[in-house]
């Protein structure tokens, strides 16, 4: 890949999709009304909108280091807040996927700077599920779970936030957690019981 071609790519993508649709760009500026905001990883092999074969204006995207949802980054936080309540999403997906590198770097013992207070957050969700983890022998296997798991517990930090509370009770809402196996180049569900956990979450985390 050359930094010099991109300008060029990008002319010959205007006029194939100008060729399919003259009105294409006329359209896609006039507004956007997504049904989906996905959040997943920022590595560069695992795309968004190419994954699920969805085109521009389907998804709402945020991505960052291992798809995290912690309730003090501020970003993160906004994009819920903003696709939930004024975009009206009605369907919000944190999608993980196996051979993260943040994973991984979340499980060594280096000092990583301020990616340490980041990572942090990986190593809780080791910790909550410290006996399953540590009982899988494989290590490859134990990190592949571990990514599961970490999609589960950002699921439960979505959960969380009053936004999605009271959307879900005023309307159609539903939370999804996937992963997207780099190896394979699969998406798989993992068939997260969105309602039931959500009905355990509020007993402790109900703000709305
Ligand atoms: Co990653």
């Amino acid at each position: 890949m050359d930094i010099k071609n991109i300008f060029e790519n990008n002319r010959k993508w205007v006029e194939t999709k100008l060729g399919l649709d003259p009105n294409y760009f006329k359209q896609l500026s006039e507004g956007q009304s997504p049904e989906i905001l996905y959040i997943g990883c920022s590595d560069s092999r695992v795309t968004a909108e190419d994954l699920m074969g969805i085109q521009p204006g389907e998804a709402f995207v945020h991505r960052n280091i291992a798809n995290m949802v912690p309730n003090t980054d501020l970003n993160v936080m906004s994009v819920i807040e903003y696709a939930v309540r004024y975009l009206k999403v009605n369907h919000i997906v944190v999608c993980g996927h196996y051979y993260c590198g943040g994973v991984k770097a979340a499980m060594q013992s280096a000092d990583l700077g301020i990616l340490n207070p980041w990572l942090r957050n990986i190593r809780d969700v080791y910790r909550i599920h410290q006996q399953e983890l540590d009982s899988i022998s494989n290590e490859e296997d134990r990190y592949k779970r571990l990514v599961e798991l970490n999609v589960q517990e950002q699921c439960v930090n979505v959960i969380k936030t009053a936004v999605v509370q009271r959307e879900y009770r005023d309307r159609d809402l539903m939370v999804h957690g996937w992963v997207f196996d780099v190896h394979s180049g699969k998406l798989i569900d993992l068939k997260i019981d969105f309602p039931k956990l959500l009905k355990h979450i509020m007993e402790i985390y109900h703000l709305d």
